[in-house]
């Protein structure tokens, strides 16, 4: 018998996509929960005490409510701060983080000089410094705090414009070059990111591997459900919550390329899968 209840995935918008889509192809029969706490967004520039408050009041509603199976934090803003007291709030709630890949990169990178981008608070916090002093300690890291990527990449998908000059201003502090040696890996640190990755490409100095965790956060998703993970199609729509409301139609289209509805209420509360 599989555990009911649907896999809920978090971000503050619409960057944690990026991993929700990872994890449909590989579990394709799960009841899958979208909540972006659009309401707080951008939370990269948050005071670290309030945006933890706010992350574990919202988790403590949201578990009410729509009984998961797992969560996923599909941000990086949020999971390196909250990850741990969340897990504490919540023993019996399996919990699959987002963090920088840093371990990946220092394993691949050939030059030694990395890059992690990322938002400001991802940058500042001390799990970020733990991973470099764990697993990159003989890499030159370069960490980049951009203050606007995150906004960037919410208007290049809903259809606004965004200068190719403007997106190399914030990436160009991770190119390093340095004993004849060139950053070879940039860490996409913030679940948004891989959203412009293909402009990215066409705008960097030079190539580099663009490093996005969501197929690695997404199989981490399927080891930790293992016979919990659903066997027939949920019969419940795939529905996306954002808490600010809103009625945005290029959302909505957005959101159904991604197999999502959107609904509107809070609570909503999906049946039994
Ligand atoms: N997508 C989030 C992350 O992975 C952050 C976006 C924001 O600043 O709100 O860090």
């Amino acid at each position: 018998m599989t555990r009911p209840g649907p896999v809920l995935f978090f971000d503050s918008g619409i960057g944690g996509l990026t991993v929700l889509r990872e994890a449909r192809y590989l579990l394709p029969y799960e009841h899958l929960i979208y909540v972006a706490d659009d309401a707080a967004f951008p939370i990269g520039r948050w005071p670290e005490a309030d945006l933890k408050a706010r992350i574990l009041a919202l988790f403590a509603e949201l578990i009410a409510t729509h009984r998961p199976k797992a969560v996923v934090i599909a941000c990086n803003t949020a999971f390196t701060l909250a990850g741990e007291a969340l897990r504490e709030a919540h023993p019996r709630v399996p919990f699959v983080g987002t963090v920088p890949a840093i371990k990946p990169a220092a394993e691949r990178t050939s030059s030694g000089l990395i890059s992690v981008l990322a938002t400001p608070g991802t940058v500042r916090r001390a799990y970020t410094r733990g991973l470099i002093d764990s697993f990159a300690g003989r890499c030159h890291v370069r960490l980049v705090g951009s203050d606007t990527l995150a906004e960037l990449a919410e208007r290049h998908m809903r259809g606004g414009g965004v200068a190719d000059e403007v997106l190399l201003a914030e990436i160009s502090d991770c190119f390093v070059e340095r004993d004849g040696q060139r950053t070879d890996i940039v860490v996409l640190a913030c679940t948004h990111y891989p959203l412009l990755a293909n402009r990215f490409r066409r705008i960097a100095p030079w190539p580099v591997d663009w490093l996005d965790p969501a197929e690695a956060i997404a199989r981490q998703l399927v080891r930790v459900l293992g016979p919990n993970a659903a066997e027939i199609p949920a019969q419940t729509p795939d529905c996306a919550i954002f808490t600010s409301g809103p009625q945005d139609p290029a959302l909505r289209r957005l959101l159904a390329g991604f197999g999502l509805v959107l609904a509107n209420e809070h609570g909503v509360r999906p049946q039994e899968t």
